[in-house]
């Protein structure tokens, strides 16, 4: 059912060496596009330019509970595809009664529903996993991320349910497939970034944790480093799941044979085809939770000491954080955190503490447990390409 590498790239070519496929424009636009979001790109720290990948300093980043477009994370694979959104088509097929393509107008035309979810990669934190703490197993590759791949949006769309009623799934339908229309070089040919999700998620359509096709994030069209003009989001499953430049769906028996859902985001000790096929694809994102400042490494005076971050609790309905601690004396002691701010479903929450540090006082440690019992472990066992990071926070400071 997936459309070939090959036929991807003649349709590429076939145009002359134009964009066409679902109304993509000409590659010269990319040029334009990249000089007028040089401002912008300055909130954020880039872990690479091509593809786009950044995150935020951690000390903006919790400067308010909704985040900012501009300080918001980018991950992409490859360059962002440009676009047409007048010549745009959604084609949804598979085990469905009414196959067929949809504008952008006619998604547009379907009942709007506001969300506030927030957004985190997988790879949150992945730089952890190469420090001392695990000493005989290679490096893990991948964007070095510390902890700002995570970001609080409002986002406005149609329900995946919507939709999905219009086609009319057919019985056996299972799984719902996303694809993207980025070009991603993979293994000598090219393909879209693929997403699935089961259909019991897909057709939520009660509460924040519905799945929506969405066009505006913040109040404005998607930008393009965020999918523009249509991406999925998800609330409480990976960011991977949340597929931008959304130009597919599959309905299918099974999760989506795409190399981002069958082999990439899965928790494996190698990646060997054996360790890949056992290993289920991650969906919901487990709790998580960051000091934000102070900055690791900074010097702080003996004494009372403020703390600012973030704390994502699982991505469950009704889950919020329950528990939050500090210690200053590794481990001995524990201060509680302070909530602030708002707390809704599939969003994170925002803190601060009041700690003291002595000239002892090497490192700050974070835990934190969620209402539906999920928990950060003190230690999280290695995993070979970095995933769901969510061990204590450890933050490095010297005391004078
Ligand atoms: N969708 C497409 N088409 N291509 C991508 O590379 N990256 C995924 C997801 N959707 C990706 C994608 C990953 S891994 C994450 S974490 C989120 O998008 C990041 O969304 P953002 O860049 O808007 O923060």
């Amino acid at each position: 059912m997936t459309r070939s590498s090959i036929s991807r790239r003649t349709v590429l070519q076939t145009a002359g060496g134009l964009l066409v496929a679902s109304g993509m424009a000409p590659a010269s636009a990319f040029a334009f596009q990249n000089e007028s979001r040089e401002e912008k790109d300055k909130d954020l720290i880039f872990r690479s330019t091509m593809p786009r990948n950044a995150e935020p300093e951690l000390a903006k980043l919790v400067q308010s509970w909704q985040t900012p477009t501009e300080l918001f994370y980018v991950r992409s694979h490859a360059p962002n595809p440009v676009i047409d959104p007048k010549q745009f088509k959604l084609s949804v097929e598979g085990l469905v009664r009414r196959p067929g393509t949809f504008s952008l107008d006619e998604i547009k035309q379907m009942p709007a529903v506001s969300t506030t979810a927030t957004l985190t990669c997988a790879g949150n934190r992945r730089s952890e996993y190469n420090g001392s703490e695990y000493p005989n197993v290679p490096n893990v590759s991948g964007v070095q991320w510390e902890g700002g791949t995570i970001g609080n949006a409002t986002w406005v769309g149609a329900l995946l349910a919507t939709l999905l009623k219009r086609v009319e799934v057919t019985e056996g339908a299972k799984h719902i497939w996303f694809e993207g229309l980025d070009e991603i070089p993979k293994k000598g040919s090219v393909i879209g970034f693929g997403g699935s999700i089961p259909i019991e998620k897909a057709m939520v359509e009660e509460g924040p944790g519905a799945p929506l096709l969405t066009y505006t994030m913040n109040g404005a069209a998607l930008t393009p480093d965020h999918g523009y003009p249509l991406r999925m989001v998800v609330p409480g499953y990976i960011g991977a799941r949340s597929v931008k430049w959304l130009g597919r769906i599959v309905v299918s028996d099974r999760p989506s044979p795409n190399h981002y859902v069958a082999t990439a985001y899965k928790i494996v000790k190698k990646t060997s085809p054996i360790d890949w096929s056992e290993s289920g694809p991650i969906y919901r994102f487990p709790i998580n939770a960051a000091i934000c400042t102070p900055a690791a490494d900074s010097t702080l005076a003996a004494g009372s000491v403020k703390l600012t971050g973030y704390a994502l609790p699982s991505g469950r309905n009704g889950s919020s954080i329950k528990d939050l601690l500090i210690s200053a004396d590794n481990g001995k002691t524990w201060t509680r955190g302070e909530m602030t701010g708002k707390k809704q479903d599939f969003c994170w929450q925002l803190w601060n503490a009041e700690v003291n540090v002595n000239a002892n006082t090497k490192e700050l440690l974070l835990r934190a447990t969620d209402s539906s019992g999920d928990f950060m472990p003190a230690r999280i066992p290695w995993n070979a390409k970095g995933y769901l990071r969510n061990s204590w926070y450890r933050l490095p400071v010297n005391v004078k």
